[in-house]
């Protein structure tokens, strides 16, 4: 259980992103596979929510508040599968609203996570499942997890992910926001992500933590798709005990960028 006192919570509260890259496996080349061939030969199992009202009701039956992507009419070519959510169907794919959170909050958090369900997506991705479970479980609770491509061309205009309701909170306290890992598996070389005024300097097999209350947006210029696993997820002791003793660490603060 993490206290207010932590210096856990000191560090996260300070750090608006940093690559996780140096402590948790990055997905093996066999998960960019599967998922290149899956958009060759099933690209239907990637879709685009068509009514966000639907996702507001599944966010408030399940975690007690709503968010509605208000951008999405405004978006261009992206597609996503959910492989873990809350209802287990791989089309709902605006979930958000996890908070960051410490004392009973970060308990009832984990209880939550526990209770969200495999899709019907992970049949088309068993080695992608594998890892996440296996890997990414050894360091994280797992929360919400989707497979998001930006095709080539494709973009995400600038918007922070913070739930309506929840918006004062978020905006005064920077660890309560939605613990997001963006894992790079497969990326050309004119891809960008600006998170917080900064261009991200994300590489294939980077796991990049991002306080996604911050503005962010993506743009693909390069002539391939973009495709990242995007996993809430609340680190485990062990993962941060591993970035606390290396906070200090040179390489490490390189690849930190403070709030
Ligand atoms: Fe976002």
């Amino acid at each position: 259980m993490i206290t207010d006192n932590d210096p856990w919570i000191d560090f996260i509260s300070k750090t608006a992103q940093c690559n996780l890259r140096q402590f948790v496996p990055s997905p093996p080349p066999e998960v960019r596979e599967e998922i290149n061939n899956c958009l060759i030969t099933s690209p239907k199992i990637f879709s685009r929510p068509r009514d966000p009202d639907e996702s507001s009701q599944l966010t408030n039956e399940h975690l007690g508040f709503a968010v509605t992507d208000s951008q999405q009419e405004y978006d261009f070519l992206w597609l996503g599968t959910a492989l873990r959510n809350p209802t287990g169907k791989k089309e709902h794919l605006i979930i958000n609203g996890i908070l960051g959170a410490f004392g009973k909050e970060y308990a009832k958090q984990i209880r939550q996570y526990r209770s969200f369900k495999w899709t019907n997506a992970t049949q088309h991705f068993p080695i992608t499942t594998q890892y996440i479970n296996d890997v990414l479980g050894n360091y994280f609770y797992l929360g919400f997890v989707r497979v998001m491509i930006l095709l080539s061309g494709g973009k995400v205009l600038p918007h922070k992910d913070i739930p309506e309701r929840r918006k004062s909170e978020n905006e005064f306290s920077s660890y309560n926001i939605l613990n997001s890992l963006h894992i790079s598996v497969d990326q050309g070389e004119k891809y960008f992500f600006i998170h917080h005024n900064r261009i991200v300097p994300i590489s294939r097999g980077d796991l990049w933590w991002m306080n996604n209350s911050k503005e962010h947006w993506a743009i693909n210029f390069s002539s391939t798709p973009r495709t990242h696993l995007i996993v809430h997820a609340i680190p485990k002791k062990k993962l941060r005990g591993l970035i606390l003793a290396n906070k200090e660490n040179n390489e490490f603060a390189k690849q930190c960028w403070p709030i």
